[in-house]
Protein backbone atom coordinates (compact mmCIF):
# COMPACT_ATOMS: atom_id res chain seq x y z
CA UNK A 1 0.00 0.00 0.00
CA UNK A 2 1.53 3.21 -0.93
CA UNK A 3 1.10 6.38 1.56
CA UNK A 4 -1.05 8.03 -0.67
CA UNK A 5 -4.44 7.57 1.64
CA UNK A 6 -2.78 7.77 5.00
CA UNK A 7 -1.84 11.67 3.87
CA UNK A 8 -5.85 11.56 2.90
CA UNK A 9 -6.64 10.31 5.96
CA UNK A 10 -4.45 13.27 7.73
CA UNK A 11 -6.19 15.57 5.60
CA UNK A 12 -9.63 14.43 6.87
CA UNK A 13 -9.07 14.87 9.95
CA UNK A 14 -7.32 18.29 9.30
CA UNK A 15 -10.55 19.18 7.66
CA UNK A 16 -12.78 17.97 10.54
CA UNK A 17 -11.12 20.14 13.25
CA UNK A 18 -11.56 23.29 10.62
CA UNK A 19 -15.62 22.10 10.53
CA UNK A 20 -15.55 22.16 13.77
CA UNK A 21 -14.98 25.65 14.35
CA UNK A 22 -16.96 27.07 11.32
CA UNK A 23 -20.24 28.64 12.74
CA UNK A 24 -21.34 31.01 10.97
CA UNK A 25 -22.56 31.45 7.12
CA UNK A 26 -19.33 33.65 6.77
CA UNK A 27 -17.20 30.52 8.09
CA UNK A 28 -18.34 28.03 6.14
CA UNK A 29 -18.35 29.98 3.19
CA UNK A 30 -14.42 30.09 3.89
CA UNK A 31 -14.41 26.56 4.78
CA UNK A 32 -15.36 25.66 1.36
CA UNK A 33 -13.09 27.89 -0.34
CA UNK A 34 -10.34 26.68 1.51
CA UNK A 35 -11.42 22.91 0.46
CA UNK A 36 -13.27 22.79 -2.60
CA UNK A 37 -12.03 25.99 -4.48
CA UNK A 38 -11.25 26.07 -7.86
CA UNK A 39 -7.50 27.13 -7.60
CA UNK A 40 -6.17 26.58 -4.25
CA UNK A 41 -8.52 24.04 -2.58
CA UNK A 42 -7.20 21.05 -0.69
CA UNK A 43 -9.10 18.48 -2.27
CA UNK A 44 -8.86 20.48 -5.80
CA UNK A 45 -5.48 20.14 -5.35
CA UNK A 46 -5.24 16.47 -4.32
CA UNK A 47 -7.30 15.77 -7.76
CA UNK A 48 -4.60 17.89 -9.46
CA UNK A 49 -1.64 15.21 -8.51
CA UNK A 50 -3.85 12.40 -9.08
CA UNK A 51 -2.45 12.57 -12.89
CA UNK A 52 1.82 12.40 -11.11
CA UNK A 53 0.33 9.28 -9.28
CA UNK A 54 2.16 6.15 -11.06
CA UNK A 55 -0.47 3.62 -12.59
CA UNK A 56 -0.39 0.94 -9.96
CA UNK A 57 -1.02 3.29 -7.04
CA UNK A 58 -3.85 5.42 -8.77
CA UNK A 59 -7.06 3.49 -7.84
CA UNK A 60 -5.98 3.14 -4.28
CA UNK A 61 -5.20 6.74 -4.61
CA UNK A 62 -8.08 7.93 -6.35
CA UNK A 63 -10.58 6.35 -3.96
CA UNK A 64 -8.44 7.90 -1.25
CA UNK A 65 -9.11 11.47 -2.97
CA UNK A 66 -12.70 10.48 -3.40
CA UNK A 67 -13.64 9.88 -0.11
CA UNK A 68 -12.24 12.82 0.97
CA UNK A 69 -14.08 14.89 -1.18
CA UNK A 70 -17.60 13.10 -0.70
CA UNK A 71 -17.10 13.94 3.05
CA UNK A 72 -15.92 17.29 2.96
CA UNK A 73 -18.88 17.79 0.55
CA UNK A 74 -21.47 16.33 3.14
CA UNK A 75 -20.05 17.43 6.21
CA UNK A 76 -20.00 21.62 4.56
CA UNK A 77 -23.66 20.98 3.47
CA UNK A 78 -24.31 20.07 7.28
CA UNK A 79 -22.65 23.15 8.43
CA UNK A 80 -24.33 25.21 5.68
CA UNK A 81 -27.97 24.05 6.57
CA UNK A 82 -26.87 24.65 10.64
CA UNK A 83 -25.91 28.13 9.69
CA UNK A 84 -28.93 29.55 7.38
CA UNK A 85 -30.96 28.09 10.63
CA UNK A 86 -28.93 30.56 13.02
CA UNK A 87 -29.04 32.95 10.99
CA UNK A 88 -32.92 32.52 10.36
CA UNK A 89 -33.15 32.44 14.15
CA UNK A 90 -30.85 35.72 14.44
CA UNK A 91 -32.75 37.32 12.05
CA UNK A 92 -36.28 36.47 13.54
CA UNK A 93 -35.21 37.35 17.39
CA UNK A 94 -33.87 41.25 16.28
CA UNK A 95 -38.01 41.14 15.04
CA UNK A 96 -38.89 40.66 18.04
CA UNK A 97 -40.23 43.38 20.40
CA UNK A 98 -38.10 43.30 23.41
CA UNK A 99 -40.72 43.94 26.18
CA UNK A 100 -38.09 44.45 29.11
CA UNK A 101 -36.36 47.80 27.11
CA UNK A 102 -37.15 51.10 29.34
CA UNK A 103 -39.94 53.10 28.41
CA UNK A 104 -39.63 56.16 25.94
CA UNK A 105 -41.68 58.65 27.68
CA UNK A 106 -42.68 61.55 24.77
CA UNK A 107 -41.69 65.09 26.15
CA UNK A 108 -44.97 66.50 27.11
CA UNK A 109 -46.43 70.19 25.67
CA UNK A 110 -47.28 72.46 28.52
CA UNK A 111 -48.53 76.24 28.45
CA UNK A 112 -46.24 79.17 28.83
CA UNK A 113 -46.36 80.64 32.05
CA UNK A 114 -47.31 84.00 30.95
CA UNK A 115 -50.05 82.19 28.76
CA UNK A 116 -51.17 80.34 32.45
CA UNK A 117 -51.11 84.11 33.94
CA UNK A 118 -53.23 85.46 31.37
CA UNK A 119 -55.80 82.85 31.16
CA UNK A 120 -56.47 82.97 34.82
CA UNK A 121 -56.56 87.04 35.40
CA UNK A 122 -59.02 86.27 32.15
CA UNK A 123 -61.35 83.52 33.32
CA UNK A 124 -61.14 85.58 37.14
CA UNK A 125 -62.77 88.64 35.05
CA UNK A 126 -65.08 86.27 33.07
CA UNK A 127 -66.30 85.31 36.13
CA UNK A 128 -67.58 89.18 37.01
CA UNK A 129 -69.10 89.66 33.73
CA UNK A 130 -66.24 90.83 31.56
CA UNK A 131 -65.52 89.54 27.64
CA UNK A 132 -62.13 89.75 26.16
CA UNK A 133 -61.66 92.18 23.37
CA UNK A 134 -58.74 92.72 20.51
CA UNK A 135 -57.09 95.68 19.03
CA UNK A 136 -53.99 96.19 16.60
CA UNK A 137 -50.43 96.42 18.07
CA UNK A 138 -49.97 98.82 15.05
CA UNK A 139 -51.71 102.32 16.68
CA UNK A 140 -52.45 105.48 15.11
CA UNK A 141 -50.81 108.05 17.79
CA UNK A 142 -55.14 109.07 17.81
CA UNK A 143 -55.65 106.14 19.27
CA UNK A 144 -52.73 105.55 21.21
CA UNK A 145 -52.16 109.05 22.89
CA UNK A 146 -54.87 111.91 21.11
CA UNK A 147 -58.23 110.74 21.84
CA UNK A 148 -56.92 109.06 25.50
CA UNK A 149 -56.21 112.74 27.11
CA UNK A 150 -52.62 112.88 26.34
CA UNK A 151 -51.32 116.52 26.11
CA UNK A 152 -49.34 117.40 22.39
CA UNK A 153 -46.43 117.99 24.71
CA UNK A 154 -46.38 114.78 26.85
CA UNK A 155 -43.47 113.06 27.67
CA UNK A 156 -45.00 109.69 26.83
CA UNK A 157 -45.26 110.49 23.01
CA UNK A 158 -41.49 111.42 23.09
CA UNK A 159 -39.66 109.41 20.44
CA UNK A 160 -37.25 108.26 23.55
CA UNK A 161 -40.14 106.25 24.97
CA UNK A 162 -42.14 105.31 21.61
CA UNK A 163 -41.29 103.01 18.82
CA UNK A 164 -43.10 105.31 15.78
CA UNK A 165 -43.51 103.27 12.41
CA UNK A 166 -44.61 105.62 9.82
CA UNK A 167 -45.60 109.31 9.79
CA UNK A 168 -45.32 112.27 11.95
CA UNK A 169 -46.93 115.07 14.16
CA UNK A 170 -50.10 113.34 15.74
CA UNK A 171 -53.35 112.46 14.90
CA UNK A 172 -54.21 109.76 12.90
CA UNK A 173 -51.86 108.96 10.31
CA UNK A 174 -48.59 109.09 12.72
CA UNK A 175 -48.29 105.20 13.10
CA UNK A 176 -47.00 103.68 16.23
CA UNK A 177 -46.12 100.59 18.01
CA UNK A 178 -48.73 101.03 21.04
CA UNK A 179 -47.27 101.61 23.80
CA UNK A 180 -49.77 100.44 26.23
CA UNK A 181 -53.70 98.63 25.39
CA UNK A 182 -55.46 101.64 26.53
CA UNK A 183 -56.31 102.36 22.96
CA UNK A 184 -58.16 99.53 23.01
CA UNK A 185 -60.66 101.45 25.29
CA UNK A 186 -61.34 103.75 22.83
CA UNK A 187 -61.76 101.50 20.19
CA UNK A 188 -63.84 99.75 22.15
CA UNK A 189 -66.14 102.84 23.20
CA UNK A 190 -66.60 103.74 19.59
CA UNK A 191 -67.70 99.94 18.53
CA UNK A 192 -70.77 99.73 21.10
CA UNK A 193 -73.10 101.29 23.65
CA UNK A 194 -72.88 100.78 27.30
CA UNK A 195 -72.61 98.86 29.08
CA UNK A 196 -69.04 97.93 28.59
CA UNK A 197 -67.23 95.74 30.58
CA UNK A 198 -64.64 94.41 28.46
CA UNK A 199 -60.81 93.20 29.03
CA UNK A 200 -58.52 93.29 26.37
CA UNK A 201 -54.64 91.21 26.64
CA UNK A 202 -51.90 92.35 24.40
CA UNK A 203 -48.51 92.99 23.94
CA UNK A 204 -47.31 96.65 23.90
CA UNK A 205 -44.14 98.02 23.25
CA UNK A 206 -41.53 101.03 24.66
CA UNK A 207 -38.11 102.12 23.94
CA UNK A 208 -36.72 100.57 27.37
CA UNK A 209 -33.07 99.15 28.32
CA UNK A 210 -32.90 95.71 28.80
CA UNK A 211 -32.61 94.80 32.40
CA UNK A 212 -33.73 92.27 34.66
CA UNK A 213 -37.53 94.45 35.42
CA UNK A 214 -37.69 95.96 31.66
CA UNK A 215 -38.16 94.83 28.06
CA UNK A 216 -38.84 96.75 25.38
CA UNK A 217 -42.15 94.57 24.36
CA UNK A 218 -44.07 93.28 27.35
CA UNK A 219 -47.52 92.15 27.68
CA UNK A 220 -50.46 94.11 29.31
CA UNK A 221 -54.41 93.58 30.12
CA UNK A 222 -56.56 96.02 30.11
CA UNK A 223 -59.72 96.38 31.68
CA UNK A 224 -62.91 98.90 30.98
CA UNK A 225 -66.60 99.12 32.30
CA UNK A 226 -68.63 101.89 31.66
CA UNK A 227 -72.14 102.09 31.91
CA UNK A 228 -74.84 104.62 34.50
CA UNK A 229 -73.89 105.04 37.88
CA UNK A 230 -70.99 103.35 37.66
CA UNK A 231 -68.44 104.74 40.95
CA UNK A 232 -65.28 104.75 42.58
CA UNK A 233 -67.07 102.65 44.85
CA UNK A 234 -67.69 99.56 41.78
CA UNK A 235 -63.65 99.89 40.69
CA UNK A 236 -62.79 99.16 43.96
CA UNK A 237 -64.89 96.09 44.52
CA UNK A 238 -64.15 94.68 41.00
CA UNK A 239 -60.34 94.85 41.77
CA UNK A 240 -60.71 93.21 45.25
CA UNK A 241 -62.82 90.37 43.56
CA UNK A 242 -60.21 89.83 41.32
CA UNK A 243 -57.15 90.22 44.25
CA UNK A 244 -58.81 87.51 45.80
CA UNK A 245 -60.01 85.10 42.89
CA UNK A 246 -56.50 85.68 41.65
CA UNK A 247 -54.00 86.00 44.90
CA UNK A 248 -56.16 84.21 47.41
CA UNK A 249 -59.32 85.07 49.98
CA UNK A 250 -56.26 86.87 52.27
CA UNK A 251 -55.06 89.21 49.35
CA UNK A 252 -56.05 92.77 50.29
CA UNK A 253 -55.46 95.84 47.89
CA UNK A 254 -54.12 99.54 48.42
CA UNK A 255 -55.11 102.02 46.32
CA UNK A 256 -52.99 105.43 46.10
CA UNK A 257 -53.31 108.16 44.28
CA UNK A 258 -51.46 109.05 40.65
CA UNK A 259 -51.63 110.75 37.27
CA UNK A 260 -52.75 109.08 34.43
CA UNK A 261 -54.02 111.47 31.89
CA UNK A 262 -56.99 109.26 30.42
CA UNK A 263 -58.84 108.61 34.01
CA UNK A 264 -59.64 111.29 37.17
CA UNK A 265 -59.01 110.28 39.38
CA UNK A 266 -56.19 108.02 38.79
CA UNK A 267 -54.59 105.70 41.58
CA UNK A 268 -51.64 102.74 41.44
CA UNK A 269 -53.32 99.21 42.75
CA UNK A 270 -51.38 97.34 45.20
CA UNK A 271 -51.90 94.01 46.57
CA UNK A 272 -50.48 92.33 49.97
CA UNK A 273 -47.52 90.50 49.13
CA UNK A 274 -48.50 87.14 48.85
CA UNK A 275 -45.37 85.52 48.69
CA UNK A 276 -44.28 86.67 52.78
CA UNK A 277 -48.31 87.49 54.01
CA UNK A 278 -46.77 91.23 54.87
CA UNK A 279 -43.75 90.04 56.74
CA UNK A 280 -42.03 91.66 54.62
CA UNK A 281 -39.51 89.89 52.11
CA UNK A 282 -37.15 90.88 48.93
CA UNK A 283 -40.36 90.46 46.48
CA UNK A 284 -42.13 93.35 47.98
CA UNK A 285 -39.12 95.09 49.18
CA UNK A 286 -39.78 94.83 52.87
CA UNK A 287 -43.34 96.89 52.36
CA UNK A 288 -45.74 93.83 52.60
CA UNK A 289 -47.27 95.70 49.09
CA UNK A 290 -46.59 95.12 45.46
CA UNK A 291 -47.67 97.32 42.73
CA UNK A 292 -49.89 95.79 40.24
CA UNK A 293 -51.69 98.06 38.09
CA UNK A 294 -53.03 101.62 37.70
CA UNK A 295 -56.47 102.57 37.23
CA UNK A 296 -59.13 105.13 37.65
CA UNK A 297 -62.58 106.25 36.82
CA UNK A 298 -62.83 107.26 33.13
CA UNK A 299 -62.01 111.13 32.31
CA UNK A 300 -65.34 112.86 30.91
CA UNK A 301 -63.13 113.93 27.57
CA UNK A 302 -62.35 110.39 27.16
CA UNK A 303 -66.06 109.31 27.35
CA UNK A 304 -66.91 112.80 24.55
CA UNK A 305 -63.94 110.89 22.19
CA UNK A 306 -65.25 107.40 22.44
CA UNK A 307 -69.11 109.08 21.93
CA UNK A 308 -70.45 108.18 24.81
CA UNK A 309 -72.56 110.57 26.90
CA UNK A 310 -70.03 111.92 30.11
CA UNK A 311 -73.27 113.29 31.87
CA UNK A 312 -75.05 109.98 31.66
CA UNK A 313 -72.53 107.33 31.81
CA UNK A 314 -69.34 106.60 33.61
CA UNK A 315 -66.77 104.09 34.27
CA UNK A 316 -63.65 103.00 35.28
CA UNK A 317 -60.59 101.33 33.80
CA UNK A 318 -57.27 99.41 34.68
CA UNK A 319 -54.04 97.70 33.33
CA UNK A 320 -51.91 95.97 34.35
CA UNK A 321 -48.48 94.00 33.52
CA UNK A 322 -49.39 90.58 33.08
CA UNK A 323 -45.32 89.95 32.84
CA UNK A 324 -44.40 91.48 36.31
CA UNK A 325 -47.93 89.13 37.62
CA UNK A 326 -46.06 86.06 36.68
CA UNK A 327 -42.48 87.23 38.02
CA UNK A 328 -44.16 87.74 41.37
CA UNK A 329 -46.28 84.45 41.47
CA UNK A 330 -42.70 82.27 40.73
CA UNK A 331 -40.62 84.84 42.62
CA UNK A 332 -38.65 84.95 39.60
CA UNK A 333 -35.66 87.27 39.73
CA UNK A 334 -35.33 88.55 36.00
CA UNK A 335 -37.91 89.19 33.33
CA UNK A 336 -35.73 87.70 30.34
CA UNK A 337 -36.66 84.44 31.57
CA UNK A 338 -40.10 84.59 30.01
CA UNK A 339 -38.88 85.00 27.01
CA UNK A 340 -35.74 83.18 26.48
CA UNK A 341 -37.67 79.69 26.38
CA UNK A 342 -35.02 77.85 27.81
CA UNK A 343 -36.52 74.61 28.87
CA UNK A 344 -34.48 74.20 32.02
CA UNK A 345 -36.29 76.91 33.09
CA UNK A 346 -39.67 76.69 32.11
CA UNK A 347 -39.66 72.85 33.52
CA UNK A 348 -38.64 74.56 36.80
CA UNK A 349 -40.65 77.49 37.06
CA UNK A 350 -43.54 73.94 36.59
CA UNK A 351 -42.60 71.77 39.02
CA UNK A 352 -42.15 74.75 41.86
N1 LIG B 1 -52.24 102.39 30.43
C1 LIG B 1 -51.64 102.53 31.72
C2 LIG B 1 -50.15 102.16 31.63
O1 LIG B 1 -49.77 101.60 30.65
C3 LIG B 1 -52.30 101.67 32.74
C4 LIG B 1 -53.70 102.10 33.01
C5 LIG B 1 -54.75 101.55 32.34
C6 LIG B 1 -53.97 103.07 33.97
C7 LIG B 1 -56.05 101.95 32.60
C8 LIG B 1 -55.22 103.47 34.26
C9 LIG B 1 -56.27 102.90 33.58
O2 LIG B 1 -49.40 102.41 32.53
Amino acid sequence: MTEAPFVLDEQLARFELDAARARTSAEVQKLRVDWLGKGHGVVTAFLGLLREVPKDEKGAYGAGVNKLKARVEARLKELEGAAAAEAARAAESARAVDVTLPPRVPAVGRLHPLTVVRRRIEASFRSLGYEVADGPEVESDWYNFESLNFPPDHPARDAVDTFFVKGGGTGRDRLLLRTHTSPVQMRTMLSRKPPIRILCPGRVFRKDDIDPRHLPVFNQIEGLAVDEGITFADLRGTLAAFARTFFGDRAKVRFGPTFFPFVEPGVDVAVSCVLCEQKGCRVCSGSGWIEIMGAGMVHPKVLENGGIDPERYTGFAFGMGVDRIALLLHGLPDLRLLLENDLRFLDRVWSS
